[in-house]
């Protein structure tokens, strides 16, 4: 967990540690979703209000924004909604329990030698698989290019398959809008969208 501390970011985590995910995969059977790099929660608090029904969670890996989520997800009264504080690579959940993992404008990392950082990475990809049900998906969006190309490619290679695709994501049809996604369209940049599915499904 990144801690470089704002004012007051302490006794503001204590105040939300009920929301904070005990690492274990919850016992209940409503299904799972999981966002890396949630941000300040806007997707998936409104996620997590329109499913009542599922169960999601969050990481997160800057202590700063994660706090701000967590605020907003305690305001609304969500009860389906825990966080990770921490990175993609310390998520530790049962395999085939996630029903879909949502990657939302992840850090593009364009220097060939941060690619292992890129949340599409290869071995984070394979953490995924271990992960999702059977028939389970990854969804991710980015206003990145090169970092669509580069999923685009290392998803293929590894055998996922490509169920959906579109390189100018519109905002309707029940598409939730991230911060920085309203940040990118505002400012007229398209955003890139896909969803994988595993081998076999
Ligand atoms: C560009 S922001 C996007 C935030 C949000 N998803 C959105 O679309 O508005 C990327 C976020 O991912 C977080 N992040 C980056 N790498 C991560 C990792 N390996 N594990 C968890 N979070 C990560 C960053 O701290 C940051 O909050």
């Amino acid at each position: 967990m990144r801690l470089r501390r704002r004012k007051n970011l302490l006794p503001r985590l204590q105040s939300v540690s009920g929301l904070i995910w005990d690492g274990r995969t919850p016992g209940d059977r409503r299904e799972l979703f999981v966002e890396v790099g949630c941000g300040m929660g806007g997707f998936i608090t409104r996620l997590a209000e329109k499913r009542p029904d599922c169960l999601f969670l969050a990481a997160e890996r800057d202590a700063n924004v994660a706090v701000r989520a967590m605020e907003l997800t305690r305001a609304l009264g969500l009860t389906n909604l825990f966080f990770h504080l921490g990175g993609a690579d310390t998520l530790e959940l049962e395999e085939g329990s996630v029903s879909g993992i949502y990657l939302n404008f992840s850090d593009p990392w364009p220097r060939r030698g941060h690619a292992h950082r890129r949340l599409t990475h290869p071995e984070y990809l394979v953490r995924y698989a271990a992960m999702l049900t059977p028939g389970g998906r990854l969804e991710m969006k980015t206003d990145n290019p090169g970092l669509f190309a580069y999923s685009r490619k290392v998803l293929t290679e590894g055998g996922w398959k490509i169920a959906a695709l579109d390189l100018n994501l519109s905002e309707g049809n029940g598409n939730i809008a991230t911060e920085y996604e309203t940040r990118f369209r505002e400012r007229g940049i398209p955003v890139l969208y896909l969803s994988a599915r595993l081998p076999g499904f």
